[in-house]
């Protein structure tokens, strides 16, 4: 399973990315607009950090200047994948990118039946956010599974799917089970998922019983 990770802050992504196991970045406008900073620049700069997708999200409504966007976005650099809502003019435009071989993540998935239009639609990721359906009392991880299961039916269907929306560490780890391909994950969640009190314990006690021996190893 590849970790992308959910965010525009660059602090946060320099750190992750130095731990050797982030595959990528998503960012959509309500991250950028929380870095404070502007868009190209902060998306420069996450590129120079990361070489794996990074994603970029157009802000236009209509196919037309969907695409528009999405080629000067494209533009600054090669590992930007183009982020497209999922409606119908968004797909219109990840037909457009995906024929002319630029990564494209269709966002806001909510629905199984939206997941293979974007297959269709030559997606290269399509994002079901799990964490805003359990808001919504409805089944995220349940979203997941008939994604996949879907998928797994079509050779054809190239696509990725990239769990969003991710809330905590079990969403990880149900994702991973299903087969999903990539989870994208805020810092703290990836953070988290280091963590057990047994294994502090274990190290705790170990460096104990070692330091009673004296000895170094380098
Ligand atoms: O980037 C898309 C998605 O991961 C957003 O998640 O936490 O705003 O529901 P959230």
């Amino acid at each position: 399973m590849k970790f992308f990770v959910d965010t525009a802050d660059i602090a946060d992504i320099k750190e992750l990315a130095a731990t050797g196991l982030l595959d990528g970045v998503t960012t959509n406008p309500t991250l950028i607009a929380k870095s404070g900073r502007d868009v190209f620049e902060v998306l420069e700069e996450i590129c120079a950090v990361v070489s794996g997708p990074v994603s970029a999200e157009v802000t236009a409504t209509d196919a037309e200047n969907m695409i528009e966007e999405g080629k000067r976005l494209s533009r600054i650099a090669k590992n930007i994948a183009i982020k497209v809502p999922l409606t119908l003019d968004g797909l219109k435009a990840c037909r457009h990118f995906s024929d002319k071989g630029v990564m494209v993540n269709v966002t806001l998935c909510f629905s199984a039946a939206q997941a293979i239009l974007a297959a269709k639609a030559g997606a290269r990721f399509i994002s079901p956010f799990v964490g805003r359906l359990d808001d919504i009392g409805q089944d995220g991880l349940g979203l997941i599974r008939e994604i996949c299961e879907i998928y797994r039916q079509y050779d054809a269907f190239k696509t990725e799917v990239l769990v969003a929306s991710v809330r905590h560490p079990i969403h990880i780890v149900e994702s991973a089970r299903l087969g999903a391909h990539v989870a994208t994950i805020p810092p703290k969640v990836i953070k988290q998922l280091f963590h057990h009190p047994l294994t502090d314990k274990g190290l705790e006690m170990f460096l104990r019983d070692w330091e009673k021996t004296g000895q170094k190893i380098a």
